[in-house]
């Protein structure tokens, strides 16, 4: 059912500056900024090979990638797998007793399904899961 890690998420104060290091200093390109409705974020894509490195910028200070740097500091913020289906994963993983944030699918950047995971049931890494992109 999962395909393969769709990308890492990285919460930063800055998607720009932050992109600086993967630019200058690993040589990657930094690519589809975009604000995402509804979820008060910006993100940016890193492409590398078949995977990403996404940068979350929080745009609400009462958002929880925002709570997330005021308790941790920047750094991983979560995993995403890629699916084919995440209506179906969701349920299928509810089913074998994980605690979700997300019941149904909503839509996330480039306006694909995902859905989280709570971290209490996955080790206390927020998951994600998403259709492919
Ligand atoms: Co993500």
């Amino acid at each position: 059912m999962i395909k393969k890690i769709h990308h890492i998420a990285i919460a930063v104060r800055d998607v720009e500056k932050a992109a600086v290091f993967y630019e200058k200093i690993l040589g990657l390109k930094l690519g589809g900024v975009e604000e995402v409705a509804g979820m008060d974020v910006k993100v940016g894509f890193i492409q590398i090979g078949e995977t990403r490195i996404e940068l979350v910028q929080p745009l609400d200070p009462a958002s929880g990638v925002a709570k997330f740097i005021e308790k941790k500091g920047e750094g991983i913020h979560h995993i995403c797998y890629e699916v084919e289906d995440t209506a179906a994963a969701l349920r299928a993983f509810e089913e074998r007793g994980a605690k979700l944030i997300d019941k149904t699918p909503r839509i996330g950047a480039h306006h694909t399904k995902v859905g989280f995971v709570h971290p209490k049931s996955t080790g206390g890494v927020l998951t994600e899961i998403c259709e492919s992109s």
